[in-house]
This record gives C-alpha cells, sequence and structure tokens, in this order.
C-alpha cells in the first residue's frame, strides 16, 4: 500500500513548483498517495512563505495543530523559505518537527525524510541543473523554473536571505522540459522566477551558450504543440524594448503581464532599491498599452513602507489612476529579518498604513468593477483546464481572466471561443461561440 502525504502550499508560484518537485522526488523512492486529511497522512509537509510575518507567526500554532491530529507515526517536515530562515530553531522550537528543508534544497527531500530532524538549508546549494522527477498538478499547464534565487537588494524583501543569488538555468533544459509537458498533453506553460527578464546573468557553467530572456522566449516559442507561454514575475527595471516588443508581437505569449510597482514615489522607490523612477514604471506601462492594447497589467504594491509620506502614498494612488491595473495585490509594509528596511527609523504607525491600505484596495476595486463590467459582450479564447461543480468548466483567457462556462470533461485541454454574458469583479460567465 502506497504511503499517504498531506502538503500544504503557502506563498509564491515558486513554492507551488516546489511542491509538484518534492512530490516527484518522493515517488521516485517509494508510492506516495496525495491526501487532505491530516489524520490519514503518513508524511506532512508545510511549504513555507516568509515574505511578510503573519504566515510565519502562524506556522507554529499550525504545527501544534497537526500533532494532535496526525497519526503517532507520521512525520512533520517543514520545507520552503521560513524553513530557509528559520532552519534549526523551528526544531527547537517544534520539536514534533522530524525535519526542515530550505527553498532552495528541495531535491534533497529523499535524503530528510528518514533523518530524525535533519536540517538542510544551504542557500548557495545549486539546484540549476538538477533533474528533478516529474508531477504535474495540471496536466494542461506546465509550471518551468527558468532560474533560482534572486540578485537583487529590495530593502523590503527576505528573499534573497531565503533564495540565495540567481542561477539561470540551461534552455535546452527549459525547452526539454517544456516539451516534455507538451507531450503529456499540456499546451500552456508559466515560465518561474523571481526576476524572470535578468533571465541569463549567470549561469553555473561559465561557458553556457548567452541567451537572455527575450531569447528565452524566441526559443520557448518555437516548440510545436506549445500554444500559451506565462511567465512571472518580471523586474519594471528590466523591461526593455526588444522584451516589451517580443512581448506583443509574439503570438504564443499570452497578452497578461505582472509589473510590479512596490511605491508610486520616486523617493521611497529610492529606498527601496528598485533601481527606477515612477516616471520610468509609467513609460514602461504607456509603451505596454502602446504595442499591445489588449494586455493585461497587474501589480504588487506596498503601502506604510519606513518614511512613507501622504505625499508619497499620493504618488502610488496617481499610478493607480494612471494605469488602471487589472489586479493589485497590496500589502502593508512587514519589516523582516536579513533585510535593510527592518533597520530604517521611520517606521509608519500601523493605523496610518491600514488607512492607506484600505483607501488603495477600495479605489482598486472601484476600477475593477468598471473594467469587468466592460467585458460583457466581448469574446476571448478560453483555454479550458478545470472541472467545476454543477456542470461547469473553468479556464483562462489569453489575458489571464478566469472564465466559466456550462460543460463537460470534452473541453478539458482545448482551447475556444467565448462570449461573455455576465460579469463580476472575480470572473466572468459566458457561452461557447
Ligand atoms: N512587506 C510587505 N510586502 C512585501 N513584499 C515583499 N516583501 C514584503 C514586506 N517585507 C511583497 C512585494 C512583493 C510581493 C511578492 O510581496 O510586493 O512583490
Ligand atoms: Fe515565494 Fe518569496 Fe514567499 Fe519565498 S518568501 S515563498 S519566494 S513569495
Amino acid at each position: 500500500m502506497s504511503k499517504k502525504l498531506f502538503i500544504e502550499t503557502l506563498g509564491c508560484a515558486m513554492n507551488v513548483r516546489d511542491s509538484e518537485h518534492m512530490i516527484a522526488q518522493l515517488n521516485q523512492k517509494e508510492p506516495y498517495e496525495l491526501t487532505d486529511k491530516i489524520e490519514d497522512a503518513d508524511l506532512i509537509i508545510i511549504n513555507t512563505c516568509s515574505v511578510r510575518e503573519k504566515p510565519v507567526a502562524k506556522l507554529f500554532s499550525e504545527i501544534g495543530v497537526f500533532n494532535k491530529q496526525k497519526k503517532p507515526t507520521a512525520k512533520i517536515g517543514v520545507a520552503g523559505c521560513t524553513a530557509s530562515h528559520l532552519g534549526e530553531e523551528i526544531i527547537k522550537r517544534a520539536p514534533s518537527v522530524d525535519f526542515v528543508l530550505g527553498a532552495r534544497n528541495v531535491s534533497k527531500i529523499t535524503e530528510v525524510v528518514d533523518k530524525k530532524h535533519a536540517v538542510e538549508i544551504d542557500i548557495d546549494y545549486d539546484e540549476s541543473t538538477y533533474a528533478f522527477g516529474e508531477y504535474r498538478t495540471n496536466p494542461f499547464k506546465a509550471m518551468v523554473n527558468i532560474s533560482i534565487g534572486c540578485d537583487k537588494s529590495c530593502t523590503f524583501c527576505i528573499v534573497p536571505a531565503t533564495r540565495g543569488d540567481e542561477i539561470s538555468i540551461p534552455s535546452r533544459l527549459i525547452v526539454g522540459e517544456i516539451t516534455k509537458a507538451v507531450l503529456g498533453g499540456a499546451k500552456e506553460v508559466m515560465l518561474l522566477g523571481q526576476n524572470v527578464n535578468h533571465y541569463g546573468r549567470r549561469f553555473s557553467d561559465v561557458n553556457e551558450e548567452a541567451c537572455d530572456f527575450t531569447g528565452l522566449l524566441q526559443k520557448i516559442s518555437k516548440i510545436e504543440g506549445l500554444e500559451r507561454i506565462r511567465f512571472t514575475s518580471p523586474h519594471p527595471l528590466h523591461m526593455d524594448d526588444a522584451f516589451l516588443e517580443e512581448f506583443a508581437s509574439n503570438p504564443k505569449i499570452c497578452k497578461q503581464i505582472h509589473v510590479p510597482l512596490q511605491s508610486g514615489s520616486t523617493a521611497l522607490l529610492k529606498a527601496m532599491k528598485r533601481g527606477y523612477s515612477k516616471e520610468w514604471f509609467l513609460n514602461r506601462c504607456e509603451k505596454i498599452r502602446t504595442l499591445c492594447p489588449e494586455a493585461t497589467i497587474s501589480t504588487d504594491i506596498i503601502v506604510g513602507f519606513p518614511g512613507e509620506s501622504d505625499e508619497d502614498f499620493e504618488d502610488t494612488m496617481d499610478v493607480l489612476e494612471k494605469v488602471r491595473f487589472d489586479q493589485v495585490f497590496s500589502f502593508k509594509y512587514s519589516p523582516r529579518p536579513h533585510t535593510e528596511a527592518a533597520t530604517f527609523e521611520n517606521q509608519v504607525d500601523e493605523k496610518i498604513a491600514s488607512q492607506r491600505l484600505t483607501r488603495l484596495q477600495d479605489r482598486h476595486m472601484q476600477m475593477l468593477s468598471e473594467m469587468m463590467d466592460e467585458q460583457l459582450g466581448k469574446e476571448h479564447w478560453v483555454y479550458f483546464d478545470e472541472l467545476k461543480p454543477n456542470g461547469r468548466v473553468a479556464g483562462r483567457s489569453d489575458d489571464g481572466k478566469l472564465v466559466f462556462v456550462k460543460g463537460s470533461e470534452e473541453l478539458l485541454g482545448k482551447i475556444k471561443k467565448v462570449r461573455i454574458t455576465h460579469t463580476s469583479r472575480a470572473a466572468l460567465d459566458g457561452e461557447l461561440v
């Protein structure tokens, strides 16, 4: 009988792919069946995120709950970014944890799983050419890493400390992995990296043939049977014209782009060490709109960064008005260990940060309602990839909107034209044309 694995994945798409990698590696050792019941599991893995403080605080209470509910023989492992940053301290605070596996060490899962209190958190460990086993949560869409780590030093961000220096994965491995996924039925790929458009600046083999992100996109788009390419996340600083022209003109690249703003104030961007100004950000978004008016633009915004004045925040609101983002992921600044900004003296009052966050989110919700209402009667090519209850099937439009239609499994894995018949802020309903 196969063992049962409960795996909880927090954080970003990178973590989702890391969880898939761990499932694949474990299955190469012995068969594991996924379960969503703690009581049934033989192995429990929490794949953590440390980008903000809240989920880290939640981790320890969750370990306590899992420890009470689990079978006495079941093991608990903590993986991911919090594992990297807290390491052994996790076991000291929660001795029921059997192993700790850092974000850049997921290939070692089969080694640590049987070692009591193993801790593997080396942030210099190079997994850029590791041949992971194959496991995909969704056979219609493949997530493929193009780089590991991050070379930036944004002053708010813990990620360089948890995922280490950036190393690009050789393009032949990326193309090979996507080709395999396409042969397995995937028509779409999501390219993953902390900073995808910085691709190619460092490979672990210095003789690796030069290839930047635009070149990589061109290589990938030659893969036969692959119809859609998405990527996350690019950095506004590296959005040069060649990249934006490729984005706009390559028919396989989905017209959805994430442009993480963080702040609209040039002074704050400087304090964040983002490397661009408000003007550069607006200029890049204008360029996207000019080259590709149908593209949707999403963003990340932090409010209450140390030193944020009312004027700074108004600059952020101004960018919000000017760009009209389709999606905004907004966060209250959370001081993180190993980051420069945590030592800044001018921390913003919690209440003011909360008020700013509410104002930003309310305004974005208004804009989103207007934008989604405009979708009524429009037609989209939708790639269906998930069966939903009540005879519905879900998919994504080329520009990344969630669309539901009535239908059954035969729609899965197909790209069909849909006319929108009903709109809400979160999703669209439609009928096949
Ligand atoms: N506090 C709040 N938000 C943060 N992010 C990263 N670090 C912090 C922090 N210390 C946000 C950024 C990033 C997203 C993944 O999380 O907006 O783009
Ligand atoms: Fe992903 Fe960053 Fe969270 Fe790590 S800290 S899981 S890289 S969002």
